[in-house]
């Protein structure tokens, strides 16, 4: 494997015949960006991955400055994964000056995640276009534990035409069913008891698919205000369109998203699941 910055990738890119696939890393990586890379291997001639804790998606109260960067076992990892190149940039290769030119995520980048984190998503497209243009993959795949992030890259991969081929990967989840989470490693213990309600309530409200988008929602709703402590506090719970992330209404047919977030312990947590009407 090789690894390296932006000179070391371009040269690497420089010299590929075939397809390659990126897959976007923050690094602290687990078995979910585990099973992209292993997704990206079957998908191309050659992998390569990003490992950059990327500052513009933070907010000034988050936790950019005690984001695990174990940045040896992540390179172990991604050679034991079969990737070809591994781009770790300094983060001034990255960002020189503070950009001037930003991609904007829009109302989907508003909403649910975006509402809660204000600029996290447009900073989230700047780096991935940043990334799609260093790297000049073929296929990019993301992992659809951050549905909304997938969905924006999606929606700017289509608006900007930049044609590249979307791959998304299912939720990996460990044994007790907890969305694996490069930041599950802030929670102890208790927290972690705690943060099961989530993969709980979605799948108590998946449950009752066959009786409507209410029902689903009361279901999830019902688990999640049994864990409400001073531990858990809920942020948001919502049934959206998954084309859209806008509310379900209660005649809708098609694809839906069940959304959840929480906080626990003071760390914030995702998760979601589909649910077809
Ligand atoms: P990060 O949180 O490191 O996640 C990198 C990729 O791994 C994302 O596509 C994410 O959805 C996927 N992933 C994380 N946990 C997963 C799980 N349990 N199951 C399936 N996929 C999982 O997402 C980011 O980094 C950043 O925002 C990034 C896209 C790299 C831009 O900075």
């Amino acid at each position: 494997m090789e690894s390296g910055g932006i000179a070391a990738l371009r040269e690497w890119r420089a010299a590929q015949t075939g397809t390659v696939a990126l897959v976007p890393t923050m690094g602290a990586l687990h078995s979910g960006h585990r099973a992209l890379m292993d997704r990206a291997r079957e998908s191309a001639d050659a992998v390569v991955t990003s490992v950059f804790v990327n500052p513009l998606q933070f907010g000034p109260d988050e936790d950019f400055d005690r984001y695990p960067r174990p940045l040896q076992d992540d390179l172990r990892l991604c050679e034991s994964a079969g990737v070809d190149f591994a781009f770790a940039p300094a983060l001034e290769e990255m960002y020189p000056s503070e950009p001037e030119v930003t991609v904007s995520s829009g109302r989907m980048g508003r909403v649910f995640e975006g509402a809660a984190r204000p600029g996290h998503f447009d900073g989230v497209l700047t780096v991935v276009a940043k990334l799609f243009a260093l790297a000049r993959p073929h296929k990019a795949v993301f992992g659809l534990k951050d549905i909304q992030q997938f969905s924006l890259v999606k929606r700017m991969i289509a608006d900007l035409d930049m044609g590249i081929e979307l791959i998304g990967l299912p939720v990996v989840r460990d044994a007790d069913g907890l969305a694996m989470s490069s930041r599950n490693q802030y929670l102890s213990a208790a927290d972690r008891e705690a943060a099961l309600a989530l993969p709980r309530a979605l799948e108590a409200g998946a449950a009752h698919a066959e009786a409507g988008p209410a029902a689903v929602v009361t279901a999830s709703r019902e688990v999640l205000t049994a864990a409400g402590s001073d531990r858990f506090e809920l942020d948001y719970l919502s049934l959206v369109d998954a084309a859209t992330f806008r509310a379900c209404p209660a005649d809708f047919r098609g694809s839906a998203l069940l959304l959840l977030s929480a906080t626990v312990g003071g760390t914030r947590l995702i998760d979601n699941r589909p649910v077809e009407f």
